[in-house]
């Protein structure tokens, strides 16, 4: 053990063979102060590991209601949470599904909702909207074309209740899609609904240019 902590680089043994016995004895000395902290050390770990802790709302005999989380105060809303506004959180206007959106849709908000439907929705309802996903393709409940009449007709604040709920078949998105994304999609919804409908003659001489070959 003489020295193997705190022994100078170097050929290994040599030093201890040369250097004078009381350095040696020093050194063997540091060498068991060493051990000797360290080990404190590594009990201190073990006694946090071991110290009383409770999970959220365990039982604990310390508050009245007989358990250890205290509930938040009536009325307590965190940061962020105050979901007051119906029409941007719920679709809703005045009890009825909005016909309006939130907040004025832009072109990049467009562009933004078509990533997220391409993304999102995409897989089901096919890129156009027309309900030829892949994953109705393997076996799932088909879903309607965007374009059905009924559908042309729904109001905005539908969309956004089937995205954000999830209708029949379809699940929810609220988990994964924030609420202005959801509203960014209704909107491009209705962009692929127009895009169905559209006669190659609506369109502006520049707006043709754009347009595959051949298209009619
Ligand atoms: C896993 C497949 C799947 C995904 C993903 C999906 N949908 Fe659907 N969706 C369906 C099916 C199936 C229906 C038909 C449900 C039914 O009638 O039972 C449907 C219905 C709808 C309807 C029509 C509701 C009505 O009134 O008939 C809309 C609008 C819609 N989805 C929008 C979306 C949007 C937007 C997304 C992406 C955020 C999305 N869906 C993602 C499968 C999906």
């Amino acid at each position: 053990m003489a020295g193997w902590l705190t022994r100078s680089p170097g050929n290994p043994g040599e030093s201890a063979v040369h250097e004078p016995k009381a350095r040696a004895r020093v050194r063997v000395l540091a060498d068991w102060v060493i051990v000797g902290l360290l080990s404190l050390l590594l009990t201190g770990c073990d006694q946090m590991q071991e110290q009383p802790r409770y999970d959220t709302y365990a039982p604990s005999d310390v508050y009245a209601d007989g358990t250890s989380a205290r509930p938040l105060p009536a009325g307590t809303v965190a940061r962020g949470h105050l979901r007051i506004d119906t029409h941007l959180y719920e679709g809703m206007v005045d009890g009825k599904p909005a016909t309006t959106f939130p907040f004025p849709i832009t072109p990049v908000d467009l562009q933004r909702g078509r990533e997220q439907f391409e993304i999102y929705c995409a897989i089901c309802h096919g890129r156009a909207g027309d309900g030829n996903g892949m994953v109705p393709a393997r076996g799932f409940t088909r879903p309607p074309s965007y374009s059905e009449q009924r559908l042309i007709d729904a109001p905005v604040g539908h969309f956004f209740d089937v995205i954000t709920n999830g209708y029949g078949a379809m699940y929810g998105h609220n988990d994964r899609v924030k609420v202005e994304d959801r509203w960014r999609i209704a909107a491009y919804i209705r962009a692929l609904q127009l895009s169905r409908s559209m006669k190659v003659t609506q369109l502006s001489q520049q707006e043709r240019l754009l347009l595959p070959e051949g298209t009619q």
